[in-house]
């Protein structure tokens, strides 16, 4: 691995390969992503007031967003990628919204916002950075009292036989998705380096464990209202193999604030 932070392996990275995100992405074109997603977004809007104060951290091209953006929210998106943030801006225009993004690595607007906020998303974000549990301990700081906070799309911590499926899955992805990447791809590791994408995707293959970034959470001062564990992978091959052997590969985390004038109580 360089010495090149993961925020800047992914600028770089989607500097490259933004035009092709939408319409390749698996937590944005496959349909159990999307109604994952939705499902999270509807258990927590529920639970919180109107008119809410919503942060898609890590937002890209407006997956949550979007999806925020239906259910009335106007949500500020942070993005560490100014083609990421692009494609957000010419999507909501065309539905008529004016989105708010702020061009910044998450760690660095967290940090510096005094917002208080009653959801922060994170869709596909905590394995692109460099220290995930910081993050998420951060931001957990910056809820107000009873908002919520969700991950999604995050790899649970892979034993030999998962890491095997994930390369697999992932090599399917690249030839079959976004075959103009393999030449670079099998340059770098000819020349023994990393490709940009495995930088900018620092825990992709090794993943996360979710059991230890739910107990940040909890000792940050969040109750964990949903830790849900999923098999899922971007082929239908991958998939029957991690139900076959009862293997979950990814997670999903809904947390929220105490608040201790019990008014957010539902
Ligand atoms: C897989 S995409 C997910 C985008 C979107 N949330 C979604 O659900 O489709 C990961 C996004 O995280 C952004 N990102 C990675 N590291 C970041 C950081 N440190 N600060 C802000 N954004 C970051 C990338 O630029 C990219 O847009």
């Amino acid at each position: 691995m360089s010495e090149r932070s993961a925020a800047e392996a992914n600028r770089r990275f989607y500097a490259g390969t933004a035009e092709t995100y939408d319409a390749t992405e698996d937590c944005v074109v496959d349909p159990r992503q999307q109604a994952r997603l939705r499902g999270l977004v509807e258990h927590a809007l529920p639970l919180l007031p109107p008119n809410i104060r919503a942060l898609d951290a890590c937002g890209g091209s407006g997956n949550a967003t979007m999806l925020l953006a239906e259910h009335g929210a106007r949500p500020v998106t942070v993005d560490v990628s100014p083609d990421m943030l692009a494609l957000l801006e010419r999507k909501a225009r065309a539905v008529g919204f004016e989105p708010d993004t702020r061009l910044a690595p998450i760690e660095d607007f967290l940090r510096e916002d005094e917002t208080a906020w009653d959801l922060i998303m994170f869709s596909s974000a905590l394995h692109h950075l460099e220290d995930p549990g910081a993050v998420l301990e951060l931001a957990a700081t910056r809820l107000a009292p009873g908002g919520i906070l969700v991950t999604v799309f995050d790899p649970v911590l892979a034993d030999r036989t998962l890491g095997r499926l994930r390369r697999v899955d992932y090599a399917l992805h690249v030839a079959l998705r976004t075959p103009r990447r393999l030449p670079s791809i099998l340059r770098r590791r000819a020349s023994g380096g990393e490709s940009v994408g495995a930088e900018a995707e620092r825990h992709a293959l090794t993943g996360l464990d979710d059991e230890a970034l739910a107990a940040r959470l909890e000792a940050a001062g969040l109750e964990i209202l949903g830790h849900g564990r999923y098999m899922d992978a971007r082929y239908a091959v991958t998939r029957a193999l991690l139900r076959a052997l009862r293997t979950p590969s990814g997670f999903s985390l809904v947390a929220r604030r105490y608040d201790a004038t019990g008014a957010s109580e539902k």
